[in-house]
């Protein structure tokens, strides 16, 4: 089964809107992209619609950071999917730990974001991932398979083959501490069981999932070498253009890895 590597750039709450738009000029100014990877951008609300000019109908995706369920209404502060269509996204983060740190997000929300963006044809890049105690405690496949599975609860399995997951460490976001490559792997393949149990082989074989958490030109190509690690989600090495494009470029790099051991 072949699958497209995807790296997403979750710039979190950091870009004004210049920093934003330059970032993506300079970006889209470099080598371009052969196709091997698909590449997502996710700015902070304020920016969608500038940076989602300058990638206009391009090889690189405008994604969010999140998404209200509702279509439109009285929901001060929220942003629904129709708008994130209408602003140009491709791709929304849904269930990001932060959003469940910070925001209240929990597994109910996280499937009725899930459910909304596929209503308005956005494909949610659903985060999961264990914290460093329940790491320790020695749970972190009930944890990441509970979230999985109360997002994809109700999905078809046309739908969760088109998804993207992001295994996301609590404990290795923003931190510097990257999850092995073992470990990564042991998770990707876990959550890709999860879903040959819910909803087939075939949905399995097609869902993509990323590694995030601490990831880096230096540890990006081992990572997304793994066979069940599609991509990356990127926060803090996302926010440079030159460290940003080492790891699409890590991420081709791991694609080839794979076609070589006839994996990918
Ligand atoms: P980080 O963030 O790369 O800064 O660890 C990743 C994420 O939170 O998506």
């Amino acid at each position: 089964m072949v699958r497209r590597m995807i790296v997403a750039a979750n710039w979190k709450m950091h870009k004004t809107l210049g920093e934003a738009v330059a970032f993506v000029r300079d970006f889209l100014a470099g080598p371009p992209e052969d196709g091997t990877v698909e590449v997502v951008i996710c700015p902070p609300f304020t920016a969608l619609a500038d940076v989602g000019r300058v990638l206009g109908d391009g090889a690189v995706a405008l994604g969010a950071q999140d998404v209200f369920w509702e279509t439109e209404g009285a929901y001060t502060g929220a942003v629904s999917p129709l708008m994130l269509r209408d602003a140009g996204c491709r791709y929304v983060i849904v269930g990001h730990s932060e959003r469940r740190q910070y925001f209240g997000e929990t597994d109910t929300t996280v499937n009725r974001k899930v459910q909304a963006a596929l209503g308005q044809g956005l494909t949610p890049i659903i985060c999961v991932g264990e914290q460093l105690a329940q790491r320790e405690a020695g749970i972190t496949m009930q944890v990441i398979g509970r979230q999985m599975e109360a997002a994809l609860a109700g999905l078809t399995p046309a739908q969760i083959a088109g998804l993207v997951v992001a295994y996301e460490p609590v404990w290795a976001i923003g931190t510097g501490r990257t999850a092995s490559e073992a470990d990564a792997q042991e998770a990707a393949r876990f959550l890709r069981q999860v879903v040959a149990r819910l909803a087939g082989e075939e949905a399995a074989g097609r869902i993509r999932i990323q590694y995030g958490g601490s990831v880096t030109p230096a540890n990006a190509v081992g990572l997304m070498s793994q066979p069940d690690i599609d991509g990356a989600l990127v926060g803090g090495a996302s926010l440079k253009v030159e460290s940003f494009r080492s790891i699409v470029a890590a991420a081709r790099q791991g694609a080839a890895a794979k076609r070589g051991k006839g994996e990918g």
